[in-house]
């Protein structure tokens, strides 16, 4: 699966810009507040507007201090996949309640340098990982390889029925290092720069597929 991320996108544009990665199975809204991370993108009422003209599932990405309060409502709003970041989260396991009870994924976030092993009992409460490949913040950083490991042992936990989670990643994604990832036993890809940046994105989502697949070794 690829999931475009519009932080990439021109966003005096964006439904055309969603427009433009037809084909893709998820589109990745970045969510920041300037506390959690520095940077401020967008928040709730334009994940409502996106959801008016877009099919594709959103898949939200909150980058915030408050996901207790927050991460609900874009689930309400009608968002498939609500990734809250297990750094800023007080109550998770409430968390992944709400989120499932509004009828969406939910989503658990790590950072770097965020160690996997000891949110293994949260995880048995969440649907989707979302293993973080550059430090949260800002798009178009460098892919940090040795979160790979962390990819690998939640693929062992995964297909040895221990979790039941689609492991994605995201920061870094591109041509040179989804195969990689994709080695790494990764289902889910974000890809920001590397697909709004391309001549045509709907082409480098095909491409992005295509190279992790092979790798993968399911095409
Ligand atoms: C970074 C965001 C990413 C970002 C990825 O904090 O979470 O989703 O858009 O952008 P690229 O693919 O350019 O690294
Ligand atoms: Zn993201």
């Amino acid at each position: 699966m690829i999931a475009p991320s519009i932080l990439s996108a021109d966003f005096a544009r964006l439904a055309d810009e969603v427009a433009a990665v037809r084909g893709a199975e998820w589109l990745h809204v970045d969510v920041m507040d300037a506390h959690f991370v520095p940077n401020l993108t967008i928040g709730l009422p334009v994940v409502e507007a996106l959801l008016g003209v877009t099919d594709i599932p959103l898949d939200c990405h909150l980058m915030i201090d408050d996901p207790d309060t927050w991460a609900v409502r874009y689930a309400k709003a009608g968002a498939h996949n609500v990734t809250i970041h297990i750094e800023a989260a007080d109550d998770p396991l409430r968390i992944a309640d709400e989120l499932r009870a509004a009828g969406a994924l939910a989503g658990l976030a790590i950072k770097p340098k965020t160690p996997l092993e000891a949110y293994i009992e949260v995880l048995r409460h969440y649907d989707t990982l979302l293993v973080m490949s550059v430090e949260p913040g800002f798009g178009g950083q460098r892919f940090i390889p040795e979160v790979l490991d962390k990819v690998r042992a939640a693929r062992r936990l995964v297909d040895s029925g221990e979790l039941s989670v689609l492991v994605e990643i995201d920061g870094g994604i591109n041509e040179e290092t989804i195969e990689q990832a994709a080695e790494a036993g990764v289902d889910c890809f974000v890809a920001g720069s590397a697909v709004y940046g391309a001549d045509d994105p709907a082409t480098m989502v095909a491409v992005l597929r295509d190279l992790a697949a092979a790798a993968a070794g399911r095409d």
